[in-house]
């Protein structure tokens, strides 16, 4: 395929008097130079031939216009600028008619608000996005949509990044009609053709009035401080604000200035960067060489076994994507257990008002709890969720290579362990593979998938359709112990815990990595998921563990008093009477105290800044190990998991984005700084040394050949 032209992207013919323009760039008519060239072409053709009477606007393909072509940002500006085509739409001198359908979106919702009249088919979707790209819309969205919607109701939907139904836009008054059926052409056909016979006028959104601006300045003002305290650290929302407070108390073209001003600021800005690497990352981690070499296999059965924290939480989401699940636990009081802890997600949708007895009792009939192998003969795809303990994994994969039948794909939700090994213990090691699910495996999003050396490709390509199915983000990830995201965890844990030894408390180090933008530090991750856990995997490894490696006790001191986090009313914090947020233990820290007297460390002081220098070197260069090794295929790979898995800010990209941003030569300086305190955990990784060297960032390798 050629390059666009404005000609191939925007096309123009005659019905009747009327001109249509029709936007053609697929996949979803994003705004690209070359559409909006052709779309100013368009408006002064229909201005200029006197045998035109109107302009109907429509999307080819699945949608109207998805906004503008978000490629483009961060390049430099190619006119005409989509203010300016938007401009001459709204000025044409005759009645112009947008008719939506699919998308309307962002610059796209925008072009359409700048038409004289608005329809939309059923399944149209309308929304002013920009915000989780980190901008705000920037084409007039800001100043035309309270003149029709108010300043309110505009504002919330900019604020909220949603998608309005056709319905819910017409009540918000941003069409002013709905049409039938799915012929988007005939629907704006009919409706111009009956405003021109009744000679409507020409009539522009600029000149609306906003109602009671008073009024209108006081929500805002409500809005704003509301805005501030949810949104801590973002940037463009409260720049939203500015810009409806401009449209309600300045008159149109200062408003728009003013919005042009904003929009550049928020298009300048590293937040911007982040979250549109977010957009992109999340749509190319499906790019696998799998799914190019071969098509998923049919699956129409689940099965989970196990139905502890992780088999009833997946068996939640497989219900949930409309699916029959078998659920086999080893005795008869164990599947009742696993049965009631499925039943409790959906009691307590119910006692919230969110779902109905006769939804539940539909949903659970689908359901079928057993003990026994032998009910899954005809499964098409199991998914294995039981002690983590290698002996009883094989036992398990082992009666399911005898019952199941060929073809049948067998998943184990292993965090840790060696999936060669399992998938050995059976007769089919292609059709073996690991499902990652993340806890709570209903609501979290991640879902690594884990590679072993005989696995079919069409296996693989089958969990990436699983994923699709159960609504999860998948990550491709090869074997090793811990995959891509707990590997990484590992590794920042410990340098958590070094800070930590060496003289920040717990709670300056949570609230450092919060002020960074995660949700929780990485102590209250600790106390939330269970300090047993992680002690126990301590236990394990060591035997294995380097005895030269610097080891923190200061947890395993926290474990031996029976202090497992909020589940025991304490962990690195107290949780008084079952409260959520935790508060600074003093004891704690006289244990934190007594570790560093019997290492004889002398504690020092910590900026945030500096902890979270350790905290993100740590993270960035294991990322790069493990790009390093296969076991996640590009540097986007570890970014997605943990902007999705592991609560990582998505205004900052993820791990590797930040890398990119902060600069690896800087990075690697760190490290190698950090590395004369202690050379064996500061090892710099062999790829950042690497792209320094050549001058690349990440991001380079971020193109699969
Ligand atoms: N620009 C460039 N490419 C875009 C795009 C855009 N605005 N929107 C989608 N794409 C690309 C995707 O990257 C993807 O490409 P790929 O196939 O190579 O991976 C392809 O179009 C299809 O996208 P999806 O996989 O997301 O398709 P869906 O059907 O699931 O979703 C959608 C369609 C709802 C339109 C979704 O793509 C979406 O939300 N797009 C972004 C909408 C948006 O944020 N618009 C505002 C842009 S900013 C703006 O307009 C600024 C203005 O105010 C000045
Ligand atoms: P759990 O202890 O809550 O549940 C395990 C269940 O497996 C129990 O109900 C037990 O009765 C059942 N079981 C044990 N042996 C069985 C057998 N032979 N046949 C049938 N059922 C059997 O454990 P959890 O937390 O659900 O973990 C399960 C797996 O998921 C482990 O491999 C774990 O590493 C992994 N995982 C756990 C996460 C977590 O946050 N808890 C996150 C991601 C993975």
């Amino acid at each position: 395929m050629g390059a666009a032209t404005p000609e191939s992207v925007v096309t123009t013919a005659r019905a009747g008097a009327i001109l249509v323009v029709t936007v053609n760039n697929p996949p979803v008519n994003a705004l690209g130079v070359a559409v909006r060239q052709g779309l100013a072409a368009a408006m002064a053709q229909a201005q200029a031939d006197s045998a035109v009477a109107g302009v109907l606007l429509v999307g080819a393909g699945k949608a109207f216009i998805a906004g503008a072509d978000i490629r483009e940002f961060g390049k430099p500006a190619m006119p005409p600028s989509l203010p300016e085509v938007c401009r001459s739409i709204e000025d044409c001198t005759k009645p112009v008619v947008a008719v939506l359908h699919g998308a309307a979106l962002g610059g796209g919702l925008e072009v359409a608000l700048s038409a004289h009249y608005r329809i939309a088919l059923p399944a149209a979707k309308l929304g002013l996005p920009e915000v989780s790209l980190g901008l705000l819309p920037g084409s007039g969205g800001t100043q035309r949509a309270p003149r029709l919607m108010g300043a309110r109701a505009a504002t919330e939907l900019m604020l909220s990044g949603k998608h309005l139904s056709a319905k819910a836009a017409l009540a918000a008054g941003l069409v002013d009609q709905l049409a039938e059926g799915d012929d988007a052409q005939a629907a704006g056909l009919a409706y111009l053709n009956a405003l021109l016979a009744q000679n409507a006028p020409v009539r522009r959104t600029r000149d609306i009035a906003i109602p009671d601006p008073a009024a209108a300045l006081a929500e805002l003002e409500v809005l704003k401080a509301d805005t501030a305290k949810k949104t801590r650290g973002l940037f463009s929302p409260l720049k939203i604000i500015e810009c409806v407070q401009a449209a309600v108390q300045l008159p149109f073209d200062e408003g728009m200035a003013r919005e042009r001003a904003l929009f550049l600021e928020c298009l300048d800005s590293p937040q911007r960067a982040g979250l549109i690497h977010a957009f992109f990352a999340e749509r190319e981690v499906v790019k696998i060489p799998e799914a190019k070499a071969a098509a998923p296999r049919a699956f129409a059965t689940i099965a989970i076994i196990g139905g502890g924290t992780m088999g009833a939480g997946i068996t939640v989401s497989a219900l949930d994507a409309g699916y029959p699940v078998t659920m086999v636990e080893r005795d008869a009081a164990s599947i009742a257990r696993g049965r009631a802890n499925v039943e409790k997600v959906y009691t307590g949708l119910v006692a919230k008002g969110r779902m109905t007895e006769e939804a539940k009792a539909a949903v659970m009939a689908r359901y079928t709890g057993s003990t026994s192998y032998d009910d899954l003969a005809n499964v098409d795809l199991v998914i294995e969720a039981v002690f983590e303990e290698l002996d009883v994994k094989k036992a398990v994969f082992k009666e399911l290579d005898r019952v199941c039948k060929p073809g049948a794909v067998l998943a184990t939700n292993t965090s840790y362990l060696d999936i060669d090994a399992i998938a050995a213990v059976t007769s089919r090691p292609q059709d073996v593979i690991g499902l990652h699910f993340f806890s709570p495996a209903n609501i979290m999003k991640l879902l690594e998938i884990v590679v072993p050396a005989k696995v079919g490709a069409d296996v693989v390509a089958t969990a990436f359709e699983l994923a699709k199915k159960l609504k999860k983000v998948p990550v491709r990830a090869g074997v090793c112990d811990g995959f891509i995201g707990n590997r990484i965890l590992a590794v920042y844990k410990q340098a958590a815990d070094y800070i930590m030894e060496d003289g920040a408390s717990p709670y300056e180090i949570d609230e450092a990595v919060r002020g960074f933008g995660f949700a929780m530090g990485p102590f209250q991750v600790t106390d939330l998921a269970g300090g047993d856990i992680g002690w126990a995997t301590r236990k394990r490894r060591a035997a294995t563990r380097d005895p030269k490696a610097r080891y923190v006790e200061v947890a395993d001191r926290i474990c031996e008093r029976g202090w497992f986090g909020q589940k025991t009313g304490r962990g690195f914090y107290l949780y008084p009477e079952g409260a959520r947020l935790g508060q600074p233990d003093p004891e704690v820290l006289a244990i934190v105290d007594a570790e560093r007297a019997k290492k004889g460390v002398t504690p020092r002081q910590f900026t945030a800044d500096g902890i979270m220098r350790r905290y993100m070197a740590a993270m960035a260069n294991e990322g790069a190990n493990v790009v390093h090794e296969g076991i996640a295929l590009r540097p986007l790979d570890v970014d997605v998991t943990f902007m999705s898995g592991y609560g990582f800010p998505r205004f900052r990209g993820g791990p590797m984005k930040w890398a990119d941003m902060y600069g690896l030569p800087r990075l690697l300086a760190d490290i190698e700084e950090f590395a004369k305190e202690d050379a064996l955990f500061w090892k710099p990784s062999p790829l950042l040394v690497k792209l320094v060297q050549e001058g690349r960032n990440f991001d380079s390798l971020n193109q699969l050949a």
